[in-house]
């Protein structure tokens, strides 16, 4: 029987008992510490069954419930307008699974190359800047040796509030978005792909992979093709964060790979020395 079934029908026995108790003239029972604690739990129960089963039943990621119209205006505006909107994002904070400091995005409004990331970590909170800790810090040497500068650049996350641990004192722990925390998020960073209509748009890792593309499996083997987002080219490769736990040549060498591939979908020049980077 599904979770949902067993709270629905727990009630049902729970209300049939309360309703002989009264026909008897009985205006009290006595409940167990362990069945008083069940019937506590009952509504809380019932309601993650049904989200579970509401889930289940769309599994797509990419839907979203807060899409918000891109304004008009120059880009700087409506990418400004947009900031503003998801500081208030009434599907992210009703969630109560998130931080409440936004951390929106940084770089040109005229991009021609866009990284998304999955969400701000605590050095981003801190700061108010996305890719400012020790990935964003590898992310930006990736980009210099791509020959371009972090301000050309647009770099921006799928959810724009820290994932909260639930630990009262979080510290410096992070944690990776929910498909849930993406779906109610991702509407955002549809419009500034909109707005700044980058050339080509780099999705960093398996969070933003499944959260802005719909992919799922491995980053691994995700790699290599260009897919479309509303129409923008898209690749995929590994985070950042994820060369720092792993520190193997092979990995950064396959991320290097995806980095030629963009540089060359933007038409940039490569010299034979960045051809060699990483190379056994
Ligand atoms: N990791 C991300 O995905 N985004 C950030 O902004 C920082 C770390």
């Amino acid at each position: 029987m599904s979770d949902q079934k067993q709270s629905a029908l727990g009630l049902q026995l729970l209300r049939r008992h309360l309703d002989e108790r009264a026909a008897q003239g009985k205006s009290r029972v006595w409940l167990t510490d362990r069945a008083l604690e069940q019937v506590g739990t009952l509504p809380q129960r019932a309601r993650a069954a049904a989200a579970r089963a509401t889930r289940d039943q769309h599994p797509q990621p990419i839907a979203t419930s807060d899409t918000p119209p891109v304004p008009t205006g120059d880009r700087r505006s409506q990418l400004d307008a947009i900031n503003a909107s998801a500081e208030s994002c009434q599907s992210c904070r009703e969630l109560g699974t998130l931080r409440d400091t936004m951390v929106f995005a940084v770089g040109s409004p005229d991009a021609e190359l866009m990284f998304v990331g999955e969400a701000p970590g605590y050095e981003e909170e801190r700061q108010r800047e996305p890719f400012v800790g020790k990935a964003g810090q590898l992310l930006d040497k990736i980009i210099t040796a791509m020959g371009l500068q972090r301000e050309d650049i647009y770099l921006s996350n799928i959810v724009k509030f820290r994932p909260d641990t639930g630990a009262a004192d979080q510290g410096t722990s992070d944690r990776k978005p929910t498909a849930d925390e993406m779906a109610a998020s991702v509407g955002y960073l549809r419009a500034e792909i909109a707005i700044v209509k980058p050339k080509l748009i780099v999705a960093l890792g398996g969070a933003a992979m499944e959260g802005l593309l719909g992919l799922d499996g491995s980053v691994g083997r995700a790699r290599g093709k260009v897919y479309t987002i509303d129409g923008h080219p898209a690749i995929v490769t590994y985070h950042p964060a994820y060369l720092l736990r792993t520190d193997s040549n092979d990995d950064k060498r396959l991320l290097w790979e995806d980095m030629l591939i963009a540089l060359e979908h933007l038409g940039l020049p490569i010299s034979d020395k960045q051809r060699g980077f990483f190379k056994k």
